[in-house]
């Protein structure tokens, strides 16, 4: 699939069967995030994957989205590292191309995967819950699994409804 396909064909997928993907598959997401570009190189992310039901539990009783993160097989908690952090905004972009390259080497390799933000509501509650060494502030949650829901097709504005008007 090219690369276009590939970003138009990815879907958030927030329902998973059972099978927990192997370490070389999972270790492959891992590696697209981290050739992601940021501002100096700086590479700001730090992440952990959350496997046992004990921790996705505890985490999941952090966000509505609750359900997505007890039926996924695997969690990555992604992180800043706030001794790398040189420009807030510049980072937190970077960590956001860092997750986009996960969820589409994800994707490739026939995982569904959510990005789930709404957790960050609960930021310090998280931090606090699963021992979060100080340094370390949340940014993002990615919920991974083999996609087990009907997959719709995506919904975006057309190009044009993104263009800034110019000054008349
Ligand atoms: C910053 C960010 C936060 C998000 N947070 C959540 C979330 O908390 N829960 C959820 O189900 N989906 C979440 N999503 C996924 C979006 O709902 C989804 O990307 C959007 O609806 C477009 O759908 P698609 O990814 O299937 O194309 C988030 C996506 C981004 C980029």
């Amino acid at each position: 699939m090219n690369v276009l396909a590939l970003i138009k064909s990815r879907r958030s997928i927030r329902k998973y069967k059972k099978q927990i993907p192997s370490d070389r598959i999972i270790h492959s997401v891992l590696e697209a995030g981290r050739w992601a570009p940021s501002g100096l190189n700086n590479q700001p992310w730090r992440f952990f994957v959350v496997k046992d039901n004990a921790a996705k539990n505890k985490l999941a009783s952090f966000t509505k989205y609750s359900r997505v993160i007890k039926e996924a097989p695997l969690i990555i908690v992604i992180c800043l590292n706030l001794k790398d952090s040189y420009h807030r905004e510049k980072d937190l972009m970077a960590i956001g191309a860092y997750i986009q390259n996960m969820l589409l080497q994800a994707h490739a390799s026939g995982l569904g995967a959510c990005w789930l933000g709404e957790i960050l509501n609960k930021k310090e509650e998280v931090a606090h819950g699963l021992c979060l060494p100080k340094g370390f502030e949340l940014v993002a949650v990615v919920s991974l699994g083999y996609p087990d829901e009907f997959i719709k097709a995506g919904k975006r504005r057309p190009l044009k409804g993104s263009i800034i008007p110019e000054k008349s």
